[in-house]
């Protein structure tokens, strides 16, 4: 049976339904993973991942989790691929998703990937772009409701950048009800257009990093220089300064708040080694968390809402 054609480019993309659907599927193919049992209903599939950038997470938990799910993956990269020579996005749409049943994408601008999928026979899913990063925010918000249950009405602060993982959190806020606190250094504020926003009210922007901490059930940063940006680092690390998750932030949000980083992480940067590797951390589980919420959310956009 094909399912009607469905893409992942942006947190909204799936309505509130779908996202908890995916939420209740991560639980049962985690649980199957962990007692060794074999589910694969993704048999004779293939996942195409193309990455314009760095990644190890991103690469691992699709690539590993296609597997699993008894499919095959196939890495492509712009460095060795017509990609990187100057063929167009939508030619490469047309022919990529002629020979695969997913595609997962990396890249720069959100509008490449926009292009893609527009081209696009089978569903895309977002592994990353300047603008969202919302594969990430599936596998944070299963990483809190395992360890404090559902995310409705609770409060989550942003500290640093207001980047890819900033703008898919406050996309998140708005279809699941929950508040985003943002603090950023002046200059590097929440541009909510950019970031996607219905304007529903879910996010505050403070320009003090601790009352933006105070009272949060999750914490969370990110580097201070996304992938893209690295020509701006010197500057950022003088604007970030004083934007760094320590102890003492971590002592006024909630007595029983977590630490969420999407990782690969800079301790002595946007983060102290005493909260990234303290007992309020959580980093480990969540970078694990990839894996289930990709393979149910492939499983989803695959096969449609499942309930083996
Ligand atoms: N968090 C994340 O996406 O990590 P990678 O860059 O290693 O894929
Ligand atoms: N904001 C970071 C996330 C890396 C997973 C970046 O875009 O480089």
């Amino acid at each position: 049976m094909n399912q009607p054609l469905q893409h992942f480019l942006r947190f909204n993309d799936l309505d509130p339904q779908t996202i908890e659907h995916i939420f209740a599927r991560t639980r049962i193919i985690k649980d199957r993973f962990k007692r060794y049992e074999r589910y694969m209903p993704l048999q004779d599939r293939t996942l195409v991942m193309i990455f314009e950038k760095a990644s190890t997470r991103t690469r691992l938990s699709f690539e590993a989790g296609m597997h699993q799910l008894g499919g095959a993956a196939i890495y492509l990269n712009t460095r060795d691929t017509q990609l990187g020579r100057g063929e167009p996005v939508e030619d490469a749409a047309q022919v990529i998703s002629r020979m695969c049943d997913l595609v997962m994408i990396r890249t720069f601008e959100q509008e490449i990937i926009e292009r893609f999928a527009a081209n696009s026979r089978v569903p895309v899913i977002n592994g990353l772009t300047n603008e969202y990063h919302p594969c990430q925010i599936l596998a944070d918000i299963m990483t809190f409701i395992e360890h404090r249950g559902s995310i409705r009405g609770k409060t989550v602060a942003w500290i640093g950048d207001s980047n890819n993982v900033c703008n898919t959190w406050l996309q998140a806020a708005e279809l699941l009800d929950f508040q985003v606190h943002v603090s950023t250094p002046p200059g590097y504020e929440v541009e909510p257009e950019r970031a996607g926003l219905y304007g529903s009210g879910h996010f505050e922007q403070f320009t003090d990093p601790m009352e933006a901490a105070r009272g949060a059930h999750l914490v969370t940063t990110d580097v201070w220089t996304s992938m893209g940006f690295e020509a701006e680092n010197d500057a950022r690390r003088k604007a970030f300064a004083d934007w760094q998750v320590d102890a003492e932030m971590m002592s006024v949000a909630a007595r029983d708040a977590v630490f969420m980083h999407c990782l690969p992480a800079h301790r002595g940067e946007e983060v102290a080694a005493e909260v990234i590797d303290g007992p309020q951390s959580v980093v480990w589980d969540e970078a694990e968390n990839r894996l289930h919420v990709q393979k149910a959310l492939m499983e989803t956009l695959l096969l449609g809402k499942v309930n083996t």
